[in-house]
């Protein structure tokens, strides 16, 4: 698959690794690991499956010749907006929207900030549903100039987390990440920004994958496009919090919801596998079969989770 020009120039957040020699076979001793750990928990049929799995994405991935793909990119984006069937790229679609959203306070009239927004489509769902008016900011420009178009009603800015203080001091009532967080270079900045642009008494919620400590030791933790991913560590949480201008409220451990959301999920990119080759090419949905076929399975063995994290910013 060839990028284009503007996309190559546009700072990437996941660059790949030096494909040399040495990185290949750096790579293969975690693998062997992931092996080793995936056999003494699975079955054998689910081992071998995961392993065939790990080891066509470990191919693709370490390959002297490795396709661009990314899910992350905008053409990523659009694959999973076709397969989820609207502009989300993160788990449960709008069935976690709900879930985050439920506890929070409702008021048309508030200030919402979704950090980290994609496509658009958690922002205009957030709006249409009362729930305050938002603001969408994300890094990748190509996402947000096609939020713009599609979703007028709301504002969209091209913005790093880690600059979000410049879209305003003090002027937002609840700010939500949805599946950003975790590619966030530089977390507690991302925090600290948050904290400049709260309202006293914010309302912050992560809606994120979580890290048991096993992460980095799962073939999904050692795939290419996962080099920058940092899942929550729900352990260091409340200390980062504190460090960073917020208090941690409640934490809601959503790895059930996960395990389901990511095998509908897997299981769909299957059942729309004509419709999406059609858009978007045989090597595209084979990496993201792939890809969610071993994200489904690294969550459902425990190396990954999910959880939502609600915090709070102090009053004056
Ligand atoms: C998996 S997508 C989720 C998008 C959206 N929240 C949704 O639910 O559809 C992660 C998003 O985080 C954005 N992102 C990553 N790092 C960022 C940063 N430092 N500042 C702003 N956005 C960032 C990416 O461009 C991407 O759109």
């Amino acid at each position: 698959m060839q990028r284009r020009k503007e996309e190559t120039d546009k700072p990437q957040m996941n660059q790949p690794p030096d494909y040399g020699g040495q990185a290949f076979t750096f790579h293969f001793p975690p693998l062997t690991n992931h092996c080793l750990l995936l056999t003494a928990h699975c079955s054998p049929l689910t081992a071998h499956r995961s392993l065939l799995t790990a080891y066509r994405l470990l191919l693709t991935a370490y390959s002297p010749h490795p396709s661009p793909m990314r899910l992350n990119s905008f053409q990523g984006k659009r694959l999973l907006a076709l397969a989820r069937g609207g502009d989300y790229a993160h788990a449960g679609e709008t069935d976690s929207i709900d879930l985050v959203w439920n506890p929070l306070p409702k008021n048309p009239d508030q200030r919402v900030l979704d950090a980290g927004c994609g496509r658009g489509g958690t922002a205009a769902y957030i709006q249409r549903a009362g729930w305050g008016k938002v603001t969408g900011i994300d890094i990748e420009g190509e996402s947000i100039q096609r939020a713009r178009e599609i979703y007028p009603e709301i504002t969209f800015d091209v913005c790093s987390v880690e600059e979000a203080a410049r879209i305003g001091s003090g002027i937002f009532d609840i700010i939500c990440c949805f599946n950003s967080f975790y590619a966030f270079s530089d977390q507690p900045a991302a925090l600290r920004a948050f904290a400049h642009s709260a309202k006293p008494e914010a309302h912050l919620a992560i809606f994120e994958y979580t890290d048991p400590g096993t992460f980095k030791q799962s073939a999904l933790g050692q795939h290419v496009e996962l080099l920058g991913w940092h899942p929550l560590i729900l352990s260091t949480i409340s200390t980062l919090l504190t460090e960073t201008g917020w208090t941690l409220d409640t934490i809601q451990d959503v790895t059930t919801d996960y395990i389901r959301w990511y095998k509908t999920f897997s299981d769909r990119i299957r059942e729309l596998r004509p419709k999406l080759i059609e858009e978007c090419g045989i090597e595209t949905w084979q990496y993201a079969s792939n890809f969610y076929d071993l994200m489904h399975e690294t969550i459902k063995t425990g190396y990954m989770g999910g959880a939502i994290v609600y915090a709070k910013h102090p009053a004056n």
